[in-house]
């Protein structure tokens, strides 16, 4: 009994040692510095589960500073800095001496800065491994986190506040903003809905929570919560959650999660397992995404839904939309068949 105790403790110990001296690697200090380009070294979190540094774009000497997850083959992006305007190769990033973050090209120009740093001294950046990359003070207070400057991806432990939103991207190969956008609004709904580029002029949603109520505040939404077990849920300020998933997910313990407002408007969660079977890999498979059918909840008043202008919608088998041209249009963007057509 009191042998096992013993041991027990003695694992404690091990496991909180180990996390400090992981902690440790992750704290990047000021001076610090990326240099883009292709397999430059990367910032790793503790135990190696996400990675921060410099990316190429597919088929361009261009470059994202992006989060990945690094420990499977599809490095996949979770992140990213300067999609609207990648950066050329030889471009710098940068922890200053005083504690500012940025990135910036051959000739020093600025090509991305942090947004909204709260005020104090930076100490140090750290990559943690929920996929946070964070700029903190010496109370190891955050100043600047990237899970409050959101992109197209939420992860397990991430939280949605009132009024945050996230952006899908053009494709799957191009990070600049696209056309749909997912937003906490202040009456308590979690709604999807298309824009117009580059006003951002929000068209009629295509899904809304039921998490409403305008007789009793207490009883609306007020936060989207993505919980350390891996389940989408929007809470409630009297604290009831409604659950996103209608479903048990395989435990967060064998596979990683991600939920991702796609480039074609779906909002969808994707498991990944964590380790190969037999030498060789799955990828990302959906485990759940809204709305049901986006072709039909999609077809906009004043918008143009999911396929543009001049385009009609059809679901794929998996309750993807496929957008076709209206006879005697063509595509605007044959790259991207989502972006409407023109005669
Ligand atoms: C990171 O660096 C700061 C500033 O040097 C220090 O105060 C802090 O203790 C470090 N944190 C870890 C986890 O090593
Ligand atoms: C991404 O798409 C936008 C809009 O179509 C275009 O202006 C931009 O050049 C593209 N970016 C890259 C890196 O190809
Ligand atoms: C929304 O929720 C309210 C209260 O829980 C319920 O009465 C109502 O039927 C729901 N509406 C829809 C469209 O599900
Ligand atoms: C996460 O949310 C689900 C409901 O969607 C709940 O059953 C589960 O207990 C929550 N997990 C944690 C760690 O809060
Ligand atoms: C959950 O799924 C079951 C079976 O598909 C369905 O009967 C039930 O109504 C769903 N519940 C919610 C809250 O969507
Ligand atoms: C593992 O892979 C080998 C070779 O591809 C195959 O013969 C074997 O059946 C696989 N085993 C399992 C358990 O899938």
């Amino acid at each position: 009994m009191a042998l096992s105790l013993l041991l027990h403790l003695l694992g404690l110990f091990l496991v909180v040692e180990r996390l400090s001296i992981a902690a440790q690697t992750a704290n990047i200090s000021l001076g610090s510095s990326l240099t883009a380009s292709q397999g430059s070294f990367a910032w790793q979190s503790p135990f190696g589960t996400f990675a921060f540094g410099f990316r190429r774009i597919v088929d361009q000497d261009l470059f994202l500073l992006a989060i990945w997850y690094d420990k499977i083959p599809d490095k996949t992006i979770v992140w990213y800095a300067n999609g609207d305007n990648p950066a050329p190769k030889g471009s710098k990033l940068e922890l200053t001496a005083d504690g500012q973050l940025t990135l910036t090209g051959h000739r020093s120009q600025e090509i991305w800065k942090p947004q909204s740093v709260l005020s104090g001294r930076v100490a140090y950046a750290a990559m943690l491994d929920t996929g946070n990359f964070v700029l903190a003070n010496n109370n190891g207070d955050y100043l600047w986190q990237s899970f409050k400057e959101l992109k197209d991806t939420v992860l397990p432990t991430q939280v949605l506040e009132i009024g945050e939103k996230l952006n899908s991207r053009q494709t799957a190969n191009n990070f600049s903003q696209g056309s749909f956008q997912l937003q906490l609004k202040s009456d308590g709904r979690l709604v999807l809905y298309p824009i117009g580029l580059p006003t951002e002029v929000a068209y009629q949603p295509y899904y809304q929570s039921n998490t409403s109520d305008a007789v009793d505040e207490m009883n609306s939404g007020y936060q989207l919560s993505f919980n350390e077990s891996g389940y989408l849920n929007v809470v409630r300020r009297n604290g009831d959650i409604d659950k996103l998933i209608n479903k048990t997910l395989l435990p967060i313990r064998d596979y990683y999660y991600r939920a991702t407002l796609d480039s074609d408007g779906l909002f969808t969660q994707y498991a990944h397992p964590k380790s190969s079977k037999n030498g060789s890999w799955t990828s990302w498979s959906p485990v759940w995404s809204i709305p049901d059918n986006i072709c039909f909840e999609a077809n906009g008043d004043l918008g143009s839904g999911p396929c543009g202008y001049n385009s009609y919608c059809r679901l794929n088998a998996n309750r993807r939309p496929i957008c076709e041209c209206l006879p005697g249009f063509s595509s605007l963007d044959p790259n991207n068949k989502l972006s409407g057509s023109n005669e």
